[in-house]
């Protein structure tokens, strides 16, 4: 029987790999300028905390989660997000109240698989706790654009919105709505009852076409959402980071209570054109179970990023070993020792240690691009000296063992 990888998960290796290694580093040291620390959290949970955390009415909960009953009857889910899970783990651990926090890990949703939209995927995310200020919206923010740009991501466009609209403005929206009924899809018909916002956000045309002209939730803001709002925007211009203030943007998840945002691009479909979003969620602490906290965060799809960067790049390749050992069958324990000192000296190298001719190993050599061949025949240990060839324009030098390591690092 040939096993296959299930439908809208995928397998990561080279040369696609060096790419996701360069996202996650180059997250991980914007996460260390920002002073967010890793938080790892599991990736089942109990069903009820995605279910209260996102909302039952969301598509997530109503159709997409991985859910099954374990050997005890427990009904778990492979985690939908991270935001839920984080939360749990924030008070279950009575974490600091205080507390800025990235996570990097799986996610299952059972969506349709296409370009940029898969069963497993994989999410950078962040979530802050304990700060209220429209400074810390700002923060997160310019922290999602610091690493798309560490990340090489040219021309993300960033939305952004305000939920927090006043008691008058959903009601105003559902009359609205209820008038242009025959116009909308089925999905938001059901929708007009549950959460008549979501319509907005809806990408069937003539849904499009039914909601214009609708009244704009960010001309109904609370007075304090309002002025945190461009609080928001003032801050974000003066950090030099441009954005468009979408009222339509709603988001799919039921937990957000103030600014929204999301950085698209056009490099994908429209239906995943989305490669971060975020946004505050101040009542989600203590609808899970805990103090009433305000927080704040956002997560990124490393695949969308991953096809984004492709799109731009064109095709990806791996830069290969700076060193390659090759050895006469009678030196492989040279060979060894040298791969071993040249390791410890940070030159990454590899080798081969089957008994294998000069020629079948030059060929490794180019095929893993090396950009050194060292080469320890019967005359290289005669004279004590290994032969170092520039894989790159041919040039060879004589070099002692002791020597190489400082040779290839002076030499690029
Ligand atoms: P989300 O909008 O559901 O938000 O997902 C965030 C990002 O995850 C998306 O913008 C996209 O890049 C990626 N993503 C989502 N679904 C898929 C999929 N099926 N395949 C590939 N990538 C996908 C959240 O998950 C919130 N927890 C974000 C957040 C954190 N809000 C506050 N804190």
């Amino acid at each position: 029987m040939k096993y296959q990888r299930l439908r809208g998960v995928k397998d990561v290796f080279s040369p696609d790999n060096s790419v996701w290694e360069s996202i996650i580093a180059a997250a991980v040291s914007v996460f260390k300028t920002y002073n967010y620390s890793l938080i790892i959290t599991p990736t089942i949970e109990e069903i009820s905390l995605f279910s209260r955390g996102i909302g039952e009415a969301s598509d997530i909960v109503m159709k997409e989660m991985y859910d099954f009953n374990d050997k005890k009857g427990r009904h778990i889910v492979l985690r939908p997000e991270g935001t839920a899970s984080v939360v749990r783990a924030y008070i279950e651990n009575s974490l600091p109240e205080k507390s800025d926090m990235y996570y990097i890990g799986q996610m299952f949703r059972y969506e349709r698989p296409q370009t940029g939209r898969y069963r497993e995927f994989y999410q950078i995310g962040v979530e802050s706790f304990g700060d209220a200020t429209p400074y810390k919206d700002a923060e997160v923010i310019i922290l999602a654009s610091a690493i798309l740009k560490a990340a090489g991501i040219k021309d993300a466009v960033l939305n952004i919105n305000c939920l927090a609209a006043d008691a008058g403005y959903y009601e105003k929206l559902k009359n609205f709505l209820e008038e242009k009924k025959s116009g909308l899809c089925g999905d938001c018909k059901n929708k007009l009852s549950r959460a008549p916002i979501r319509v907005l956000d809806c990408k069937n045309e003539g849904c499009r076409q039914a909601v214009a002209g609708a009244p704009l939730i960010t001309e109904h803001l609370t007075p304090g959402a309002g002025a945190s709002f461009s609080k928001i925007k003032s801050l974000l211009t003066a950090a030099g980071i441009s954005f468009t203030v979408n009222p339509a943007m709603v988001r799919g998840l039921d937990y957000y209570t103030a600014v929204v945002f999301e950085f698209t691009t056009d490099k994908l479909g429209p239906q995943q054109n989305t490669i971060l979003a975020g946004g505050r969620y101040d009542n989600l602490v203590e609808e899970l179970g805990g103090k009433k906290t305000p927080a704040t965060g956002f997560a990124m799809g490393i695949e969308r990023l991953f096809e984004v960067l492709k799109a731009q790049e064109g095709t990806i390749t791996e830069a290969g070993p700076e060193a390659f050992i090759i050895v006469d069958k009678e030196f492989i324990d040279r060979g060894f020792e040298l791969v071993n000192s040249l390791r410890n000296s940070g030159i990454r190298c590899a080798m081969g240690y089957q008994e294998r001719s000069f020629k079948s190993q030059f060929r490794e050599a180019e095929s893993k691009k090396a950009g050194f061949a060292v080469i320890i025949g019967e005359t290289e240990v005669n004279t004590g000296k290994y032969s170092v060839k520039n894989m790159a324009d041919g040039s060879q030098k004589e070099i002692e063992a002791a020597g190489i390591a400082a040779y290839i690092k002076g030499r690029p």
